[in-house]
């Protein structure tokens, strides 16, 4: 299947089913804002339930075998705005962007490629049509050809030649950028230099809508962590390394929201903050580098279509020892992949600003440190030195929303011929909106009732859909577009002999169990995390 195709069908089953919705649909809706309907927040509830519970409840075992600490945080969106301006945010959370006067299309200046046009005439003579630009992507050859060839066809025609080569259009003189004719114009001159667009969503907080009353979604939950580190410090017994770990709604204004949710203004985020000493920083780089590579293997990603990349020296912030994404093989980046999570190396940077910009010290005394560094005889003045210290900073930092995203694209089967439905969903029964569908073959024979008794009883361990509607075909056909991993009918036989079929999804197979053995066989398929 094509791959634009296999999102489509992606995207249509998720609205068609109620996973995910465009946002204000019935006006219209709003790019770059999504809805998650009754699937989908189950769904994303399970994803982020795992998370945390990996994270703060049962966290990993550190690479020295003792098990770390982390706690739970959950953090204002709206901050005091100088937060934004210690953080760097508001001087810097901007991507250039390129406008065109005449059609007031607006582009990101990184995505715009430009080349020289050259048409071969029906003389033989090449004939230079000067510099067009495209959108950078796999088809920009093709579309480049098609755009010249148009113009070319307007001036006595001839074979377009391909492009030699794009540069960006960043690259080119203000002069040079003033001869280019933009992607949706046919005359040069109309874009503009490249310019500064800030990501974050200013609001008002007050009656007054004034520079003073001016604040901002947090465009990361990351902050709302830093901001708390010395309340934290002070109110529990964590000491470092420790981590604290947020979940929760993030806010940019993207310029170029999409691929469904894989971009959006309004995303959910999974962040922890690993505060180490500078000394062991290196080591937990590598620590949570390792471990959430694996943790994204058990929401069902196979590792082929995973890669973790490290950031070269250019690509850097200025504060940071390394950076390293995870990445994953989505349908619309293959066969390239596209980023799934980071994990930076911060240094002391975001508590060096915080502790500037708010004149609060934020420094920590390490207790366990000073007593190491006596018992290896070492001077009391570079003891005092080094026990004293602002905490260095590894941050895994993942998308919640973009996690649903890389299940679902996991998850979807599109299989010719099957039984019911073509299209399924092979979600991880863990994680799966509705864990069982309780039917009743047909509704007389007391069999409406029993189902109705087995129901009630399931509910109370599980997410359970009771359906009495349509054929017993549509209904498994409903329960494997959703990814239910199994459906309960009572029939005929159950009245007589007190058992029941189970249906399991993926293969189809069913199997008669007894009525009082239901709920240990599902206990024991799906276990007692995530449900
Ligand atoms: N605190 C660091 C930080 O926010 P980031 O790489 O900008 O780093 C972390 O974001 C993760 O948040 C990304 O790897 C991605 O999964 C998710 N994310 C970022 N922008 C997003 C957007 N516009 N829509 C959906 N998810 C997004």
């Amino acid at each position: 299947m094509a791959e634009s195709s296999l999102m489509e069908r992606i995207v249509s089953l998720c609205k068609r089913r109620g996973f995910v919705y465009p946002a204000s649909e019935i006006y219209g809706g709003l790019n770059g804002f999504w809805d998650y309907g009754p699937l989908g927040v189950l769904l994303k509830n399970n994803i982020r339930d795992w998370w945390w519970r990996n994270m703060v409840i049962t966290p990993p075992i550190g690479p020295d075998g003792h098990p770390v600490d982390i706690v739970g945080l959950d953090s204002s969106i709206i901050q005091n705005p100088r937060t934004w301006i210690a953080s760097g945010h508001v001087g810097g959370f901007s991507d250039p962007m390129v406008d065109d006067r005449e059609t007031k299309q607006r582009y990101r200046a990184d995505h715009l490629l430009v080349a020289a046009a050259r048409v071969k005439r029906k003389n033989g003579n090449v004939e230079e049509m000067g510099l067009f630009a495209v959108l950078s992507g796999d088809d920009q050859a093709d579309v480049f050809v098609k755009k010249v060839d148009k113009l070319a066809r307007k001036t006595g025609g001839g074979e377009v030649l391909p492009p030699e080569g794009f540069m960006p259009f960043t690259a080119l003189s203000a002069e040079k950028q003033q001869q280019v004719v933009g992607p949706d114009v046919t005359t040069p001159g109309t874009l503009t230099e490249p310019r500064d667009f800030n990501l974050m969503f200013p609001t008002y907080v007050g009656a007054i809508q004034s520079e003073e009353a001016k604040a901002y979604l947090r465009p990361e939950t990351a902050q709302g962590i830093f901001l708390n580190f010395k309340n934290i410090i002070d109110t529990t017994r964590v000491k470092v390394p420790f981590g604290v770990a947020q979940v929760g709604k993030s806010f940019r204004n993207e310029v170029t929201p999409r691929n469904f949710i894989f971009r959006s203004r309004e995303f959910e985020q999974m962040e922890m903050e690993w505060f180490c000493s500078p000394d062991e920083s290196l080591k937990w780089y590598e620590f949570w580098r390792a471990e959430r590579m694996k943790w994204w293997m058990t929401l069902g990603v196979p590792a082929e279509k995973m890669r973790i990349r490290e950031h070269d020296q250019k690509e850097l912030a200025f504060y940071s020892k390394a950076t390293a994404d995870i990445e994953y093989l989505y349908p619309f980046t293959a066969p390239d992949f596209g980023e799934l999570e980071g994990i930076a190396h911060r240094g002391d940077y975001d508590l060096t600003q915080h502790q500037k910009h708010s004149g609060q010290k934020l420094d920590y005394f390490d207790q366990e440190l000073q007593v190491k560094l006596k018992e290896q005889g070492v001077g009391a003045e570079e003891i005092k030195a080094k026990s004293r210290y602002l905490p260095n900073v590894i941050e895994p930092a993942s998308g919640l929303t973009r996690a649903v995203l890389v299940v679902l694209c996991e998850a979807y089967r599109h299989q010719p011929g099957r039984q019911g439905t073509e299209e399924m969903l092979s979600i991880r029964p863990q994680f799966a909106p509705i864990k069982c569908g309780v039917f009743p073959l047909v509704n007389k024979e007391g069999m409406p009732e029993t189902a109705e008794k087995l129901y009630l009883d399931l509910r109370q361990r599980f997410t359970c859909e009771y359906d009495a509607k349509q054929s017993i075909g549509r209904r498994y056909a409903r329960m494997d577009e959703i990814g239910t991993p199994f459906c309960i009918t009572v029939d005929g036989q159950t009245v007589q002999d007190q058992s029941v079929t189970i249906r399991e999804r993926d293969s189809m197979a069913q199997q008669r169990v007894a009525l009082d053995k239901v709920l240990p066989y599902l206990q024991e398929k799906l276990g007692s995390l995530g449900v």
